[in-house]
């Protein structure tokens, strides 16, 4: 089938790479022309394991290109994602549908046989009826469907997901496009995806509510940490024992930091802010918001009384500040807040992560990148490991830390307390 994806981020990239894996003809449109001729080089924006070959193989391949050129490119395609971003208003909690908006009003004016449209991006529930209201201005409606089919990929495992999905959702009651998108996943519907076929606007809430979800799993066994902490019982052990509970499932019960990122943060503003519009209670996602922000403060909090409350001076490591491992992105992460509150108390960072330095700490002063492990952590009087990078999972600190005194703060649980009290390390993590 012949594709476009408008926007070659991360949704428009990583899809239309896969899709092209998968026999398609894939054009990834982008209006950044430094970005589309960066591609054609193989240079990927982002930092995702195994994108990178895959682009490369498939360009070459001729089955994968990309474009600046809207109107050829819908032109040549059966199938249009719109991939653009759907950031939090500037003021405000509502999703900014401009980008959607002023491409679905460019899209119209290429329409010239039938063609699918799919909103791929994360759109509140009635943003397909508004997009198809105004292709219709100047397309027959007979000539296009407008449907919704939410990405549920994860930042550093989005391959993977792309290929064995847990479901795929397709909002459309147009019979012919739900045919044509059965076909197009039809190879990973026979590696055992699920296929859900329901109305647009339910496709949409979907997204929502899935994402929403999970930030409160996340939360709520964030909370549970905390009454651990205070109680002597090993947050992990919970985890474990509610996850055995095929009701609950194991998986996003892990706690550690603020959950962040581009997507939980902005997806909860936003189906709060469409709760709000219909006048209906959400209060549970507003609590879940209110918790996750106050998450960072109570971490924050919690490093203050690790140095006993003196900061000044204190040489104090970060091992990784972006959200989440296997990703460069800084979006929402929590080092974003924690490392000026840190700093403003007088302490001297130094950070390491594995996707280089930062630019959001470039107008900090006292903040040193710095390139290996052992160079951020030598003078260290407290290590934090911020994010769960396989590269921090074995390290020897008392090898590679000067001060015999040092402090370990491990968000992430990722050391065994029973090995740390063995080594006479003072360590400290995560509810327990
Ligand atoms: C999330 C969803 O997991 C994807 O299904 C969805 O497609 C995507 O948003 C999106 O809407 O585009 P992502 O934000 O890439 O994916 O990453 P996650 O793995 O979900 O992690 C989000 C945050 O939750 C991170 O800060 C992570 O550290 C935190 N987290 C996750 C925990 O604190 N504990 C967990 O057990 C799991």
């Amino acid at each position: 089938m012949k594709l476009c994806m408008i926007g070659a981020g991360y949704v428009g990239l990583v899809s239309g790479a896969c899709f092209s894996d998968l026999g398609n003809e894939v054009i990834c449109v982008d209006s950044d022309t430094n970005k589309i001729n960066n591609l054609k080089n193989s240079i990927i924006p982002i930092y995702e394991p195994g994108l990178g070959e895959l682009v490369k193989k498939n360009y070459k391949s001729g089955r994968l290109s990309f474009s600046t050129d809207l109107p050829s490119s819908i032109k040549k395609s059966n199938i249009i994602f719109i991939c653009v971003g759907t950031p939090t208003k500037k003021n405000g909690i509502a999703a900014d549908l401009t980008q959607i908006f002023n491409v679905s009003k460019e899209l119209s004016h290429y329409i010239n046989k039938f063609k699918i449209i799919i909103t791929k991006s994360t759109v509140p529930v009635t943003t397909g009826d508004k997009v198809e209201k105004i292709i219709s201005k100047k397309v027959k409606k007979k000539l296009f469907s407008v449907v919704s089919n939410p990405e549920f990929l994860r930042e550093g495992e989005a391959i993977r997901d792309f290929i064995y999905p847990d479901r795929i959702v397709i909002g459309t009651q147009n019979k012919k496009t739900n045919k044509i998108l059965k076909q197009l996943y039809s190879p990973l519907i026979s590696k055992g995806a699920k296929y859900l076929n329901t109305s647009r606007r339910s496709a949409e809430l979907i997204k929502y509510a899935s994402n929403a979800f999970l930030a409160t799993k996340i939360t709520y066994i964030n909370e549970i940490a905390n009454m651990c902490e205070k109680l002597n019982v090993n947050v992990e052990d919970v985890s474990i024992g509610m996850g055995l509970d095929k009701r609950i499932g194991g998986r996003f019960l892990r706690a550690g930091p603020a959950y962040g990122g581009s997507c939980f943060p902005k997806d909860t503003r936003a189906i709060l802010s469409t709760a709000k519009q219909i006048k209906s209670n959400l209060s549970l996602i507003k609590s879940v918001i209110n918790s996750n922000e106050n998450r960072t403060k109570i971490l924050t909090e919690r490093i203050y009384k690790i140095l006993k409350g003196n900061l000044k001076n204190k040489k104090i490591c970060f091992l990784g500040v972006t959200f989440k491992a296997n990703t460069d992105d800084m979006r929402e992460s929590s080092s974003l807040k924690m490392i000026p509150a840190i700093l403003k108390k007088g302490a001297l960072i130094t950070y390491y992560d594995p996707t280089g330095e930062k630019k959001e700490f470039k107008k900090f002063k006292n903040i040193e990148f710095k390139n290996s492990i052992k160079a951020a952590c030598v003078n260290s009087d407290l290590v934090i490991i911020h994010t769960e990078w396989n590269d921090f999972k074995s390290i020897d600190f008392k090898k590679i830390i000067k001060k015999k005194n040092f402090k370990l703060f491990d968000m992430r649980n990722i050391y065994s307390t029973e090995k740390m009290k063995a080594d006479k390390i003072n360590y400290f993590s995560i509810g327990r």
